[in-house]
């Protein structure tokens, strides 16, 4: 047990989650003098302190009554951020003492310094738009935000890459995300929203017909604005019949008054889901991009996360998808499976790289709380965080052979070793909804149960969340309000 003390502040989600960077398997709690716990392995003090006007902060860690690490920042107001923002420099002052005094005493790796968002790209842009050059960012990314230099190039290289497709920012564009969430059966690992079609299946064709209603009130709404990129994703959406998810299509394209869309995604994934007439049905809609997602080429390791598939089917979906004339398909790996070293990562990549496909997205195993495998943790091995970032490096020279370039990437809650998911393409072969939703500038409207909505406001530089709800039967009775949860925002426009 990890206790911790702040004095003076109350950033406690902050510490928290950076103390949980260096401590991931420990229990972390945040304490008063009351609740100090007794048998504590570590204590952790912070102080934020004003002395003539000058806030410095002081970080002491003890173990047993002795104390085994400290730091102080001195003035808070040296932190060279670039922003005149004093609260955001307290903040980092406080993550910059706590990170420096834990790094003395363990030998973690911490790859993103004390970033611990989600999206650390969006710092870079923020820079970029305040007129910075590279070098300079460069120089905040490492001696304040301490990400070390791999990283620090990563993400400059890609808000390079993403800026063209984001920028100029257009308060009336938006894009389009449908949500499917229903799925063959559920995977060890995932927290998405998805249903088995062994239980729900028999809602499928209620769910499409509300859909279809919250596609077609909602277009009604967003009459006077631009459409830009529309992205069907799950779940799995060719888990469902063909037909319903002609029918879907079909009404997007009635609903938004086009006959092909800027960019169209449609998130295949599970290969056990894909057949000829389904890959015709999409090409035939003008489907610009799909996915069919391995996560891993090791046979063994899919029936160990309950993919239901074997690696042959990932190979024959890929290659009919090819012949049908599908000229840009993603593919999903995940680094870190249960059970998976270097060996099995490159096996996948080699499998990945003879089929030669235009997306590759790798992401880095996540232990999500609303997944089996959080409730069967123990009955698994973990990969470690140093074979962790091999594999990375493994899988980052294989997308360099194939010949493509990071192009957006995001961090997760819980993910193995601090380290991060990153989305590779052939240049020219991007998926722009992908970079838009990272970036967050662009209005997503998200239909369907489990969608977010974020509703983008330039001016304000301000994003509003809109949910639907993620229970289908909730869903379904209360389509009405999801879409009036939308109509607040476009009314009158
Ligand atoms: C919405 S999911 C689903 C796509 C599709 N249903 C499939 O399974 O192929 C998108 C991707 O997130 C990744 N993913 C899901 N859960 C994860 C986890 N716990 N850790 C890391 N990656 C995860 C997988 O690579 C998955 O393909
Ligand atoms: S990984 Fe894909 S197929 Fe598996 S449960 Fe999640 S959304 Fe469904």
């Amino acid at each position: 047990m990890i206790n911790i003390k702040l004095y003076g502040h109350n950033y406690d989600y902050d510490v928290h989650e950076l103390v949980k960077l260096f401590y991931s398997s420990e229990e972390i709690e945040l304490v008063d003098e009351k609740t100090l716990a007794k048998n504590q392995s570590l204590l952790i003090e912070n102080w934020l302190i004003c002395k003539d006007d000058k806030y410095s902060v002081e970080t002491i860690v003890t173990r047993e009554d002795s104390c085994i690490s400290s730091s102080v920042i001195d003035d808070v107001s040296l932190i060279d951020i670039k922003e005149d923002n004093f609260n955001k420099k307290i903040k980092i002052g406080i993550k910059q003492s706590i990170y420096k005094a834990l790094s003395k005493i363990t030998d973690i790796n911490v790859p993103w310094g004390i970033l611990t968002g989600i999206r650390p790209t969006k710092i870079v842009h923020d820079l970029y738009d305040k007129g910075y050059d590279r070098k300079t960012i460069y120089n905040v990314l490492i001696n304040e935000y301490f990400l070390n230099k791999e990283k620090a190039d990563l993400i400059i290289d890609i808000a390079n890459r993403e800026r063209k497709y984001i920028y100029p920012v257009n308060e009336n564009k938006f894009s389009l995300y449908i949500s499917i969430p229903f799925c063959p059966t559920r995977c060890l690992y995932c927290s998405f929203p998805s249903n088995s079609l062994d239980r729900w299946g028999h809602m499928v064709d209620e769910y499409t017909d509300k859909l279809i209603y919250e596609i077609d009130m909602v277009s009604k709404l967003l009459r006077n604005k631009e459409l830009n990129t529309v992205y069907i994703g799950g779940g799995t959406p060719t888990a469902i019949p063909k037909e319903n998810l002609d029918k879907i299509i079909k009404k997007l394209y009635q609903a938004f008054g086009k006959d092909e869309f800027n960019e169209f995604t449609v998130e295949a994934g599970r290969p056990d889901t894909i057949n000829k007439d389904m890959l015709m049905m999409l090409k035939e809609n003008k489907v610009h991009r799909i996915s069919i997602n391995p996560q891993t080429m090791n046979d063994a390791t899919l029936s160990l996360i309950g993919r239901k598939h074997k690696t042959d089917e990932i190979i024959t979906a890929y290659n009919l998808a090819k012949e049908i004339g599908f000229d840009s398909i993603n593919m999903d790996v995940i680094v870190g499976l249960p059970e998976e070293g270097k060996e099995e990562i490159v096996r996948t990549m080699e499998e990945i790289m003879k089929l030669s496909p235009e997306n590759l997205t790798v992401h880095t195993m996540a232990i999500k709380r609303a997944s089996k495998l959080k409730e069967s943790i123990d009955e698994f091995s973990l990969t470690k965080q140093a074979v962790i970032e091999e594999m990375l490096d493994i899988t980052k020279s294989y997308a360099k052979e194939m010949g493509m370039v990071p192009y957006y990437m995001y961090r997760q809650k819980q993910i193995l070793g601090n380290y991060e998911n990153i989305g590779y393409s052939i240049p020219g072969k991007e998926c722009i909804y992908n970079m838009l939703i990272m970036e967050e500038k662009e209005t997503i409207i998200a239909l369907g149960a489990g969608g977010i909505s974020k509703i983008f406001f330039p001016n304000e530089n301000r994003l509003e969340r809109v949910p639907n709800v993620k229970n289908l039967q909730f869903y379904i009775d209360r389509v009405d309000e999801m879409v009036d949860r939308k109509r607040k925002f476009f009314v009158g426009e």
